[in-house]
């Protein structure tokens, strides 16, 4: 067994979390030994598949060194492993125009697929992830079969027994295959890592699907061929993924179907965080420590916070979808509403904090080895079926360049398919819908806090006398914004940020509030939205202060607070976790045509 030789174990002395000296608080418990002792059973699962998989690919990429080299030259802004900037866009003036011409993304170039990296480590992931083709000229487009009638995806919640044993089997039989057959449960999982970690390239840099607008067409498709490959395993057409309804109270624990006392089910992974297994209310915003606050209260801060995140903050499609990618892939990265929060912190609330990268779901090399991945991004992608119904500006993306552009997947039949965006905008084009459940996040629009403006008075501070500030604790200041925004426009809230990105950080932002604050209640008018970082290693292990914009769309905060004649805004900041490892510099209104 490849014990002490593991790839793994390189990763740990480098880990920010187990040489984190300085940190103001004990943000996780000691990294295990998992990685440092892999037991026999990850071993197998994973150890016995890289020696199969690395003898073939070692002697590949020994033949073409250029891959490597190339696979090493500039990682800045992409191999961000999860989290990272909140929606790095540059919306005010001097921004970048996001309809620039390139060109669609075209097939990742398989030829070149390179070892995968773990996050901003100098890491490599132990075992290879790129697919068993390199010629990719001679894959044919998909065509979606034909159907009678739509599948229905459950809430992972509301199955029942009869459903969680053909789930249970198909999985099973999934894991079963043999490490040649592209419909592994493996190799599936593999899938993934080659397009977040960096193992194709892309106009020679490293290619990754989040953090940009394919974030949502990317995981449709993931899914689409994953749930035809359970189909095929269990010969039921019919059979679809539930998806993790965390948007709605009752799915809002970690979902009991996945979980087993016994650790025997095909759906369990032991990569988990132990304190988050089924029965604890989860935190929509987590980033890396749990907040204090009763049930209840969660409850309503995760509904305020969705509220947030799919209606007040994602008015236009680039603010819920990301920040464009083409094929110069020369834009700097930027994450849509949901993929951050709470997609992101979703990720890591189950990811191990005992392993060195947050292993399973903390980290994208390793996430999709975990069953309940799917299941959280089945409901990430009801989300977006369910936000262009919101109406407004919440429609799809015209633009050309993300309607063309491909990606390469492996149907049930273990063919090598491609697929455009385009084809797959209509979920129930591609034949499946998801099982009515409440949306109780629609009508929960937060209500005032305060029944009355709180007075601007001379003692307090405008942003510029405030700022730039570390943010280890409240911050309030005012900013000063147009009476006259057009009704067409959004009017943004932007904070310029330099942050420590090796931290866990959380801040919440509240308008016409004070020091005085209720910091625990996010159900409120009040609040406009979160920032959260998640740790990255860096290559080398050190780190770089980064820098970004965070934006918020508080258009409609501004009129429920009735502050729409007013030219000064109070805001303020509130740090939750890591405050003290980030910076504002600046703070400023301005307005966005969608
Ligand atoms: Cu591709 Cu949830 O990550």
């Amino acid at each position: 067994m490849a014990t002490s030789t593991h790839p793994i174990v390189s990763c740990t002395n480098i880990n920010s979390f187990s040489t984190n000296s300085s940190s103001p608080r004990n943000f996780s418990r000691p990294p295990s030994q998992i990685f440092l002792n892999p037991n026999p059973s990850r071993a197998a699962r994973r150890g016995d598949a890289v020696k199969i998989r690395c003898a073939a690919s070692s002697e590949g990429r020994d033949e073409n060194p250029d891959s490597l080299s190339k696979a090493k030259l500039d990682r800045r802004n992409v191999l961000l492993g999860l989290g990272g900037l909140y929606g790095a866009y540059n919306l005010g003036a001097g921004g970048s125009n996001p309809f620039a011409l390139a060109d669609p993304v075209p097939l990742p170039d398989v030829a070149n697929c390179g070892p995968a990296t773990i996050s901003f480590s100098s890491c490599k992931v132990p075992y290879r992830c790129c697919p068993p083709i390199t010629d990719t000229t001679k894959v044919e487009y998909y065509k979606i079969p034909s159907f009678s009638k739509l599948n229905v995806r459950p809430a992972a919640h509301a199955v029942d027994a009869a459903y969680l044993e053909k789930y249970k089997t198909a999985i099973k039989l999934m894991k079963e295959l043999p490490p040649s057959d592209p419909r592994s449960f493996d190799n599936q999982a593999k899938v993934h890592c080659a397009y977040c970690n960096g193992a194709y390239l892309l106009n020679g840099n490293p290619y990754q699907i989040h953090f940009n607008w394919f974030f949502f067409p990317f995981h449709r498709w993931y899914l689409y061929f994953f749930e035809r490959i359970m189909q095929s395993m269990i010969n039921d057409p019919t059979f679809t993924l539930p998806y993790w309804n965390w948007d709605n109270p009752p799915g809002m624990t970690f979902p009991g179907i996945f979980d087993d006392e016994n650790q025997l089910s095909p759906l369990y992974d032991q990569y988990r965080n132990q304190d988050h297994r089924y029965g604890h209310v989860l935190d929509l915003a987590y980033s890396g420590d749990d907040i204090i606050a009763p049930d209840p209260t969660k409850v309503k801060n995760n509904l305020a916070i969705m509220y947030r995140q799919m209606i007040t903050n994602a008015p236009c499609p680039l603010l819920f979808f990301g920040k464009p990618l083409r094929a110069d892939n020369t834009q700097s990265s930027g994450m849509g509403t949901i993929e951050n929060i709470p997609h992101n912190s979703v990720h890591r609330w189950v990811g191990d904090p005992r392993s060195a990268n947050h292993e399973d779901m903390g980290n994208f090399y390793s996430a999709a080895n975990d069953p309940v991945f799917y299941s959280l991004h089945s409901n990430v992608d009801r989300m977006w079926t369910i936000w262009k119904t919101l109406g407004g500006k919440r429609t799809d993306i015209a633009d050309k360049d993300w309607l063309d552009t491909e990606f390469l997947f492996f149907d049930e039949t273990k063919t090598a398919v491609k697929v455009k965006v385009r084809d797959c905008l209509d979920n129930e084009k591609l034949g499946y819908t998801f099982q009515d459940m409440p949306i109780p996040w629609k009508d929960f629009k937060p209500t005032r806090k305060r029944t009355v403006k709180l007075s601007i008075t001379e003692s307090v501070p405008a942003s510029t006398d405030v700022l730039p500030a570390p943010l280890s604790k409240n911050l309030t200041f005012y900013v000063t914004r147009s009476t006259s925004v057009p009704e067409t426009q959004e009017e943004m809230l932007n904070l310029d940020l330099v942050y420590d990105d090796t931290k866990f950080i959380r801040f919440d932002v509240f308008l016409n509030e004070d020091e005085d604050v209720n910091t625990v209640e996010l159900d409120r008018t009040e609040y406009a939205g979160s920032f959260g970082n998640l740790p990255h290693v860096h290559e080398g292990g050190s780190a770089t202060p980064k820098t970004t914009t965070f934006n918020l769309a508080i258009s409609e905060l501004i009129k429920d607070l009735d502050l729409e004649g007013d030219d000064k805004v109070l805001v303020t900041l509130v740090p939750k976790v890591g405050g003290s490892f980030v910076t504002v510099n600046n703070a400023y209104i301005n307005t966005l045509d969608c």
